[in-house]
């Protein structure tokens, strides 16, 4: 039984106090996530029930119930108090996905810090861009990154402490390296948890736009507030449920439904620390007896690729609620997996900015595949003229997806760049950057972004960041990466170089390229495809048009392109 029955009841009847009054908040109190998400729910009696299983890549498995994890964040938030960390502090969590980042996450909020979790998989450029702009007092890693962390710490004056969770002292630790080993740490079973009000800063998501530095997206506590209803009613989570997210923490799906959420609802959660493929994938979901499963279009279609034979090898009867975010998630994929799961993927569309969902397919609405669905009870929503602002209200009419401002998980600001954060908002409206639009029976249909930023296999990567590593290679005078198509993953880096004089392109150089930015920045962001050019197409004022690259790749009609040229 859905939380939930009838959308347009629950339209009507839904204020944010519902939240507030089931997790026992009242305006001006203490809001803590990291006692919400553990000593709150041992208190209601949960204490000895499972909040982790844990499977690491060669399928080890760990299990941590809920009392463990209240000690366990203790602990985390203990150690670090010790050496001299406090409430404010930036602490990036620099880590693969293993129990040690989940719990230190929590443990930084209860320390009343910072939490500022990072992509593993992000190379010393991208990491030193995000520590240095967020002033990173201390980085929390495993001696797999440590060497991309030593590069970059000379840069990094703020930089107090380095925490390496699996140390197993073959090579010294240096200067401001610590061991600590969070599974045979003395357990601190009493902490004095830090009493964060609903405007203290919690989460620092980094994000990348069109131009510009990634931008550091800011939290608050009160995020609680949207984080747990949501999850309740739109991943439909009940006590006994198994629910697996298989988003990485360090994005925001991976904290707000991969952590808050779920644990703020007391339900078990299960992590795989193992890279995408189809059969263990599959093999996970019947193990653990999964009946809850929030994933993304990329995934979902290379499954599709594999096959449904592979999935009928399964017994996945326990999965009962299917959920996607990141990306479109195109109708066939919705009717796949109708096919494969006997079930339809719900797809939900919200932001880094938006700390929760927006738009969503909820449990029990008829599903029409395809689309985002209706906004979240409590979320005002629309879409606005390109220009005006103005909220379109012809259907079928395309606009810019807005929100009103006010929903608890609404980021606060962008860090250090209020003006950026200003920006964002136009006529009374919160702006997405995405363009969309809204049918007769009220359904949202995604069109595309409306700016330059790629999206590939749902991560947002910035085209501003690719071209300036590529200018430090020294084959390289300019380049524009955009966004290619692609089947799996929508959209993959192309990227067009104009070389210095006198260097030829070939091959090898073309190699070497995607290596370096690989390195540099992440496999995300390296280049699939490199294009070769004279010269690259530029506006009067000589911004590169990537608007004009990237149509060529689509296909789709450059439109008038008079106003660039005169930008
Ligand atoms: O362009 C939209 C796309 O992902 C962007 C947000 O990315 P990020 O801040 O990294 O957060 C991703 C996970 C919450 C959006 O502006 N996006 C997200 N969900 C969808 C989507 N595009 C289409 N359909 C979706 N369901």
């Amino acid at each position: 039984m859905s939380h939930i029955g009838n959308y347009d009841d629950a339209r009507k009847n839904f204020t944010w106090e519902i939240s507030e009054k089931e997790l026992g908040y009242v305006p001006g109190a203490v809001i803590n996530i990291g006692e919400y998400c553990t000593d709150r729910i041992c208190r209601m009696g949960k204490a000895d029930k499972l909040a982790l299983i844990w499977e690491g890549h060669d399928g080890h498995v760990k299990k941590y119930t809920f009392n463990d994890m209240r000690q366990l964040t203790n602990t985390i938030a203990a150690f670090l108090k010790s050496n001299g960390i406090g409430d404010g502090e930036r602490v990036c969590l620099f880590m693969d996905k293993v129990p040690e980042l989940y719990f230190g996450f929590l443990g930084v909020l209860k320390l009343g810090a910072i939490a500022q979790p990072l992509f593993s998989a992000f190379g010393a450029d991208s990491l030193l861009t995000r520590l240095e702009d967020a002033g990173t007092s201390v980085v929390i890693t495993q001696k797999k990154h440590l060497a991309k962390v030593r590069t970059i710490v000379p840069q990094l004056p703020t930089l107090k402490l380095i925490v390496v969770v699996d140390d197993d002292g073959v090579k010294p630790l240096r200067e401001k390296e610590v061991a600590f080993h969070m599974d045979e740490a003395e357990r601190v079973d009493s902490f004095d948890i830090f009493p964060s009000l609903a405007e203290t800063p919690s989460v620092l998501h980094y994000t990348s736009g069109t131009t510009g530095k990634p931008k550091g997206a800011q939290h608050v506590h009160y995020s609680l507030i949207s984080q747990y209803i949501t999850a309740k009613y739109v991943l439909d989570l009940h006590d006994d449920d198994i629910y697996w997210c298989t988003a990485d923490p360090g994005w925001v799906t991976g904290t707000s439904y991969g952590i808050i959420g779920p644990w703020a609802n007391g339900v078990t959660q299960c992590v795989t620390d193992t890279g995408f493929k189809a059969e263990s994938w599959y093999r996970f979901l019947e193990t653990m007896k999964i009946t809850v499963w929030y994933s993304a279009p990329t995934a979902i279609r290379s499954l599709m690729k594999e096959g449904i034979d592979v999935v009928k090898k399964f017994d996945l009867s326990a999965l009962r609620h299917l959920c996607s975010v990141g990306e479109p998630l195109n109708a066939e994929a919705v009717l796949w997996s109708q096919e494969a799961f006997g079930r339809m993927f719900h797809d939900t569309f919200w932001q880094t900015e938006t700390g929760s969902m927006m738009i969503t397919n909820f449990p029990g609405m008829p599903i029409k595949p395809g689309s985002m669905g209706k906004p979240f009870p409590g979320i005002t929503a629309g879409v606005v003229d390109l220009s005006t602002f103005e909220e379109i209200t012809t259907p079928g009419l395309v606009g810019l997806i807005a929100i009103r401002p006010g929903w608890p998980s609404m980021f606060r600001t962008y860090w250090k760049n209020e003006a950026t954060y200003q920006n964002k908002f136009k006529n009374g409206w919160y702006l997405c950057g995405d363009r969309a639009s809204i049918d007769e029976d009220g359904y949202y249909w995604f069109v595309g972004r409306d700016d330059d930023v790629i999206n590939t296999a749902g991560h947002l990567v910035g085209p501003f960041e690719i071209e300036s590593a590529l200018l430090e290679h020294p084959a390289v005078a300019e380049s524009a990466a955009v966004g290619k198509p692609d089947p799996v993953n929508m959209e993959v880096v192309k990227v067009f170089i104009a070389l210095k004089p006198g260097i030829e392109a070939n091959k090898m150089l073309e190699l070497d390229i995607m290596n370096f930015v690989r390195k540099k920045l992440s496999a995300l962001a390296m280049p699939q495809d490199i294009e070769f050019v004279a010269s690259l197409p530029r506006t009067r004022s000589g911004k590169i048009m990537r608007r004009v690259l990237r149509a060529k790749e689509w296909g789709e009609d450059i439109g008038d392109i008079s106003t660039l040229e005169n930008d």
